[in-house]
């Protein structure tokens, strides 16, 4: 029989990592990110109404919101400690058409959302995202002519919507729709009328996804959907086109990026945040959050425990912050 016990440190020369994690108190020593309340920002969906809490099917444990349910969401998401409220409005179907006209009426439903939220709640973060999605009676992000999405006149019309979202209250405008030029028209409205403190975050690489699918159910874009958004949004195959995508919007001023969606993407959170040292935020998409909402109701995993895996590793990955659907759920977790 041979001993090869003293093998070992030869071969390590000594160096034995397992000696940082031999104890609760070693490993918390030094750990190198942590997970705290202010890294989320929370996903909610409005609808037209009072009093309606109206579950999402594929979303367990998330809900369309009318705007007083809203304001009380905003209340108890300001008193856990979350920065920050991204607003979804579902519009009513008769008010969507070719063109997306609804998002250029100042009183719309995510206008007013926004006013009713920054009004009882001023503390909180409003961050509006300005897409034509949810307007559209087509789906999609943009104005739809002859089959194509238009991207210079589909630009004006998310620049002037912008302005009104920002004339509501909003501080942070979220452009969802990837059409090319749009960060810096969209700087330049805001500026010329008055909302130069008016931040921009930018879906600086939002990827053709298959993970959208319950929003688009939660917002009911999904049956109108046309065709896909691949010529507007990035290929999932390319890194180093997406980073160039990043380039354009940070030239044209964009304050923050985000990437999305997330898990499968953190290559990108992590060039991105070494590229250009801006604040990085992951959208944590909604099929990302069904898939753990699915995985632990059969009992297949530890929701909770891969719930904040997850989020630690987007930390880790190098983002800034996280728009997560369990928002709520980790802040109370948090401040157990
Ligand atoms: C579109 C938009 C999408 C999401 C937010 N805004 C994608 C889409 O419908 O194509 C997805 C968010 C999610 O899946 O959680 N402007």
């Amino acid at each position: 029989m041979t001993d090869r016990t003293h093998l070992v440190d030869e071969i390590t020369g000594h160096r034995r990592m397992r000696r940082l994690r031999k104890a609760d108190w070693t490993r918390r020593m030094v750990r190198e990110t942590q997970l705290t309340v202010d890294d989320l920002i929370w996903p909610i969906f409005i609808v037209e109404g009072s009093g309606i809490v109206d579950p999402i099917a594929a979303m367990p444990g998330v809900n369309r919101l009318s705007i007083d349910k809203a304001v009380e969401a905003a209340r108890m998401a300001a008193d856990l400690g979350i920065p920050a409220l991204a607003t979804f409005p579902n519009v009513d179907l008769d008010l969507r058409d070719q063109t997306g006209s609804n998002a250029l009426e100042a009183n719309n439903l995510i206008n007013r959302a926004t006013a009713a939220i920054k009004k009882a709640v001023p503390e909180i973060g409003v961050i509006t995202d300005v897409a034509l999605d949810p307007f559209t009676s087509h789906g999609h992000d943009g104005i739809l002519r002859e089959g194509e999405i238009v991207n210079d006149e589909t630009v004006d019309a998310i620049a002037r919507a912008a302005v009104l979202q920002a004339d509501a209250g909003s501080d942070i405008i979220a452009p969802s729709d990837m059409m090319d030029g749009r960060i810096g028209v969209i700087r330049r409205a805001l500026d010329a009328s008055g909302h130069q403190n008016v931040g921009i975050m930018s879906y600086a690489t939002k990827f053709s996804s298959s993970h959208y699918g319950p929003y688009r159910e939660a917002i009911s874009t999904a049956g109108l959907l046309k065709g896909d958004k691949k010529t507007y949004y990035v290929d999932p195959a390319n890194g180093t086109e997406a980073l160039r995508d990043a380039a354009l919007d940070v030239e044209e001023g964009a304050d923050m990026l985000m990437v999305k969606p997330g898990l499968p993407y953190l290559d990108m959170c992590w060039r991105l945040k070494q590229e250009f040292g801006l604040p990085v935020f992951a959208y944590q998409v909604s099929g990302e959050y069904a898939m753990v909402k699915a995985a632990a109701a059969n009992g297949w995993i530890d929701g909770e425990r891969v719930m904040m895996e997850q989020l630690l590793c987007f930390k880790r990955a190098g983002c800034d912050g996280i728009l997560t659907y369990f928002a709520p759920e980790v802040a109370r977790l948090l401040a157990r």
